[in-house]
């Protein structure tokens, strides 16, 4: 672009602008503030080395940010790092290992927010998604989770139960769907250290890449 048509579009820019009343130009900022936030906050998945890397991790509740440092009660909130000590640690998200920590006794979760006596239903059944490119399958286990969740925190609005019904990728995860519904908010994150978690079964030792029919066809040599 040349400086004649960049000013020409600069005046247009101005002249769309000036008929803004004032509380349109407010909307504006508020949601172009919004968006800058819906990055930013969710620190979700910032395995990505470019992105930056948070640095506070587990802060008191006056200096994460979220509750009112301004607000007494913030400061009678009990800090993670107190609440999490003599938990079992891992090397990402919280640095707490949930799973660990629940199988060793070291908390005991109320299942029901009423009843106290109200167990959870635990299912061990594994479900192998195969994964075309070269990184070994993924495991997902019922156990760890239904461990935590009900099934209905799942079934059907994030997964129909059925193997292979649902379509996912990476990029779903790492946008906070399916997996990435929880998994980079209250589970571990998709780090360069937590892809081992998922991705656990081994590919066969005759594995080969799926070839398109085109490079079956014409294979390149
Ligand atoms: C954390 C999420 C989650 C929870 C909680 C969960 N499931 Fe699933 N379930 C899945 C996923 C993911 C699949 C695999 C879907 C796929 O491959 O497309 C699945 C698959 C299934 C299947 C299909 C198995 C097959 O062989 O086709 C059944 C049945 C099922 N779940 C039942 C349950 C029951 C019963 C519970 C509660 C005890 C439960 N699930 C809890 C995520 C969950
Ligand atoms: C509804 C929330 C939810 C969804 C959706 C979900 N998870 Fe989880 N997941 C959890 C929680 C909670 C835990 C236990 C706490 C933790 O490990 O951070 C867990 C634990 C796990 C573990 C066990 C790790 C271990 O230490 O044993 C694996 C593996 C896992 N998730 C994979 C997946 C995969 C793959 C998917 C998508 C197919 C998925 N999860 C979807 C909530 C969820
Ligand atoms: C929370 C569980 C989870 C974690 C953590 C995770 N993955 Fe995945 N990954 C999946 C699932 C589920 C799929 C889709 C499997 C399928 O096709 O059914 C997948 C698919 C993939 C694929 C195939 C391409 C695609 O997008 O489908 C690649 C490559 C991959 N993962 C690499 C990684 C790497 C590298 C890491 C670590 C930085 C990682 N994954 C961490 C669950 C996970």
């Amino acid at each position: 672009m040349n400086f004649k048509t960049k000013s020409i579009s600069l005046a247009f820019a101005l002249v769309a602008v000036a008929p803004l009343s004032a509380v349109q130009a407010e909307d504006a900022v508020i949601a172009q503030s919004d968006t800058i936030n819906v990055a930013s906050v969710s620190a979700v998945n910032t395995f990505n080395r470019n992105l930056k890397k948070e640095t506070n991790i587990n802060a008191a509740p006056s200096e994460d940010g979220i509750h009112d440092p301004a607000n007494d009660s913030t400061h009678v909130l009990q800090p993670p790092k107190e609440a999490f000590s003599g938990f079992v640690t891992s090397k990402f998200g919280n640095y707490v290992d949930w799973v660990k920590t629940l199988e060793e006794g070291k908390i005991n979760p109320r299942w029901d927010r009423i009843n106290p006596a109200e167990e959870a239903f635990v299912m061990d059944m594994d479900i192998v998604r195969e994964v075309k490119s070269s990184v070994p399958d993924v495991i997902f286990p019922h156990r760890q989770h239904t461990e935590w969740l009900a099934c209905a925190n799942c079934h059907p609005t994030i997964f129909i139960p059925q193997q292979n019904a649902n379509q996912f990728n990476m990029s779903s995860i790492l946008l906070g769907k399916d997996c990435g519904v929880c998994h980079g908010k209250v589970s571990f994150p998709v780090t360069t250290k937590s892809c081992g978690l998922c991705h656990s079964k081994p590919k066969p030792a005759d594995w080969e890449p799926p070839m398109s029919q085109a490079s079956l066809k014409n294979p390149w040599k």
